[in-house]
């Protein structure tokens, strides 16, 4: 099971700053992501919060439920401490996501405090962005259970 969080004002892609983040619903990301990982015989279970405590509540729940992250924390990535330590302690393998390209924008969007606990992050490809990162957790997963069983 992977966990694929969104933050918020998600909620409003396809309505919200379209020339930024496109006409693509959070529906039908979730439709596509969905099929992508049932080819890949994974289960994705999506989350959307525009709430920091229940995000944080979500990835402690990842903790016992799933074997990775796939995070889009919103403008959360630039300032909230308490979402990284959340990722730093369950300790499962996470990716951060973002549609848009943060560097080519306003300066605060340049740092992300959630990187440095992340395996990796994704972003300026639009919602291509969840796919490839799908893709490169389901090949980290199999790598490491081959690894764990001595192949
Ligand atoms: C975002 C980038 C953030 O800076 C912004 O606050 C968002 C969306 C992205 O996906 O490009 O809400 O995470």
């Amino acid at each position: 099971m992977i966990y694929i969080i969104n933050g918020p004002n998600l909620n409003l892609l396809g309505k919200r700053e379209i020339m930024v983040y496109g006409t693509i619903t959070l529906d039908s990301i979730t439709e596509n992501v969905r099929a992508l990982a049932s080819q890949m015989g994974r289960v994705v279970e999506f989350f959307q919060s525009n709430s920091e405590g229940e995000i944080i509540n979500i990835i402690h729940q990842a903790r016992d439920s799933a074997e990775g992250i796939i995070i889009n924390p919103g403008a959360y990535t630039h300032y909230s401490y308490a979402i990284r330590d959340a990722i730093a302690a369950v300790t499962l393998p996470t990716i951060e996501v973002h549609i848009s390209n943060v560097h080519n924008r306003e300066e605060f969007r340049h740092n992300s405090v959630i990187s440095p606990v992340c395996r990796g992050v994704i972003c300026g490809f639009g919602i291509e962005g969840y796919v490839y990162a799908l893709m490169s957790l389901d090949t980290y997963l199999s790598e490491r259970n081959q690894i764990n069983r001595g192949q």
